[in-house]
C-alpha cells in the first residue's frame, strides 16, 4: 500500500494481481462464489434467458460459477478495478464470444444508477458489498431494489459479521492465524501485509457489514423473503426477493 492508494482501491494492487491466493487463505470466500452460482441456477428457468447483474465480478470466479452449465443467462458484470476485471475478460472470453457475458467498468452505484427500473431478473454478488462504506451500501441496496424486476431476486454471498462482537472478534483472530499459516511458509510477507491491512479495512466501523444491520437495511429497502443461510464462520449467503 502507498500513501496514494486508498484502502478501498486495494484490489488494484498486489491483492488484485494475486487474487487466486485468497482460495488458500480463505477457502470460505471461494465457496461463497459456488453458493451464489448454485442459487442463481436454482432460480433460473431453462427456457428463457434471464438478465443477471453481477456487482464486483473481480477475476470472474463468481461469474464462472453462475455461467457454468447454464446457457440461459446473460450477465452484465460490473467491477471498477481494471486489474481485476481484465483477468475476468481473459478468463471468460468464451462466454463473451457466445454473447452471454458483458462487462461494465463503473463502480456499482454508478452502474446501477444508469440502469432502468425493473430491468434485471437477478442481481448477484460475492464478497463485494462488505468492501463498501455504510452509506454507499445503503444506496446500492436501494438501487438494487429499483433495478430488479418484480419477483426478481438478490443473491449475495459475503462477509456478514456476527452480531455478537466477542464471537466475531474470535473469528477474525482465527482468520489472521490462517493468513500466517499459509503465507509465512511460502515467504509471502508482502501479501500477508496487504491482506491484514485489507482486513482492518473490512472490519473498520465504517465498513463492517453486521448481519442484523444488513438484514434490517434490506427490509427497509423493501425486500421480502429475506433469508440468511450457509453461514461459514464470518461468511453467509443472503437471498431476498422484490415483491
Ligand atoms: C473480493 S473481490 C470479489 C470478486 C468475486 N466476486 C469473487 O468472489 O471472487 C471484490 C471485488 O469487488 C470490486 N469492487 C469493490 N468495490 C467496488 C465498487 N464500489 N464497485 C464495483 N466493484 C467494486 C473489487 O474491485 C473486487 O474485484
Amino acid at each position: 500500500m502507498s500513501n496514494t492508494t486508498p484502502f478501498d482501491a486495494m484490489f488494484s494492487t498486489i491483492i488484485g494481481k494475486e487474487y487466486d491466493m485468497l482460495q488458500l487463505i480463505c477457502p470460505a470466500a471461494t465457496e461463497m462464489s459456488r453458493l451464489v452460482g448454485a442459487a442463481v441456477n436454482a432460480y433460473s428457468s431453462t427456457t428463457e434467458t434471464l438478465e443477471v447483474l453481477e456487482l464486483g465480478g473481480g477475476t470472474g470466479i463468481t461469474t464462472l460459477a453462475m455461467l457454468s452449465g447454464n446457457s440461459h443467462l446473460h450477465i452484465l458484470s460490473v467491477d471498477n478495478e481494471p486489474t481485476m476485471q481484465d483477468q475476468a475478460k481473459a478468463n471468460l472470453k468464451d462466454w463473451v464470444a457466445k454473447g452471454q457475458l458483458s462487462f461494465c467498468g463503473d463502480d456499482a452505484l454508478t452502474a446501477l444508477q444508469n440502469l432502468a427500473d425493473n430491468s434485471f431478473d437477478m442481481i448477484a454478488s460475492a464478497y463485494t458489498l462488505h468492501n463498501f462504506l455504510h452509506s454507499y451500501r445503503e444506496q446500492v441496496l436501494k438501487e438494487i431494489f429499483r433495478v430488479l424486476k418484480p419477483n426478481g431476486q438478490f443473491i449475495n454471498g459475503d462477509r456478514y459479521a456476527l452480531d455478537n462482537i466477542r464471537q466475531h472478534t474470535r473469528l477474525i483472530q482465527e482468520e489472521i492465524g490462517r493468513y500466517f499459516k499459509v503465507l509465512t511458509p511460502i515467504n509471502r510477507n508482502d501479501l500477508l501485509e496487504q491482506w491484514i491491512v485489507h482486513l482492518f479495512n473490512d472490519e473498520s466501523e465504517d465498513h463492517v457489514m453486521r448481519e442484523g444491520v444488513a438484514l434490517q437495511q434490506m427490509q427497509t429497502a423493501g425486500f421480502i423473503n429475506i433469508s440468511i443461510s450457509e453461514r461459514k464462520a464470518g461468511n453467509a449467503l443472503i437471498t431476498a426477493v422484490k415483491p
